[in-house]
């Protein structure tokens, strides 16, 4: 099955100019690129092959100070939408409630929603309590959702941003549950699952060649365009 590579670009880069560069040497198909807010509209008149892709989304329009609505993005072209990335859950107070909302407000417009869970470095070398804490994470997000649309992200949080990725064994039993607590919990029977956290050109065909692994949620490794080329290629 053909992989699907997510670029997460989060607070960068600083300019327009920069975001329409990278934009353009990063486009190809099988990539989403999620710029932030201000670089929506440029960037989605600038991909030809890519996908546009949103880092976060807020459920509701209306005086909501600060907040980004799910049919804004619709109108902006926007197909895939993240919600549940663990920065947003430490530095923005989401809890799995917020998740969730935001989570069937994407499913219910029909984009595609793009759901990260992973546990802790409580939980790292504890198979069981990241399961326990995935599963967990998973049944408050899919609450009442129908499960459509649905693509989880596999994101360890000691993994994101150190440089010190999981390893890909752990990510395919991490992601052979995922799949079966979402079979479980909706009709959504082979759930893509996602792996991110210190995906580099380095490490990215590990992951990529796992059956168990539909694609990569890449940070930092996406802003750097020739890095970013380089496992772009590997799912072409
Ligand atoms: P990273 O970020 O690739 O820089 O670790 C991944 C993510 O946060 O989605």
């Amino acid at each position: 099955m053909a992989k699907l590579l997510i670029a997460n670009w989060k607070a960068n880069p600083e300019n327009l100019t920069e975001a329409r560069r990278l934009a353009r040497n990063t486009d190809s198909v099988r990539v989403v690129i999620a710029p932030p807010f201000p670089f929506l509209e440029t960037v989605g008149n600038t991909i030809k092959k890519a996908d546009l892709g949103s880092q976060d989304v807020f459920w509701s329009s209306g005086a909501y100070t600060g907040a980004v609505s799910v049919s804004q993005l619709k109108k902006l072209r926007v197909k895939y939408v993240i919600v549940g990335h663990s920065e947003r859950r430490r530095h923005f107070n989401e809890s799995n409630e917020t998740v969730n909302r935001k989570l069937k407000a994407v499913i219910d417009a029909g984009m595609k929603v793009v759901l990260c869970v992973g546990e802790g470095p409580e939980y790292r070398r504890n198979l069981s309590g990241a399961r326990t804490f995935v599963n967990h994470q998973l049944k408050s997000a899919l609450k009442g959702a129908s499960a459509k649309n649905l693509i989880v992200a596999y994101e360890p949080v000691w993994a994101i941003g150190t440089g010190s990725p999981d390893s890909p064994e752990h990510a395919a039993e991490m992601a052979a549950e995922i799949k079966n607590t979402v079979g479980r919990l909706s009709s959504q029977k082979d759930v893509p699952v996602l792996y991110g956290g210190s995906v580099t050109f380095r490490n990215a065909a590990r992951f990529l060649s796992l059956p168990e692994i539909s694609g990569a949620l890449v940070g930092g490794a996406s802003l750097d365009s020739r890095e970013f080329r380089k496992i772009i290629r590997l799912v072409l």
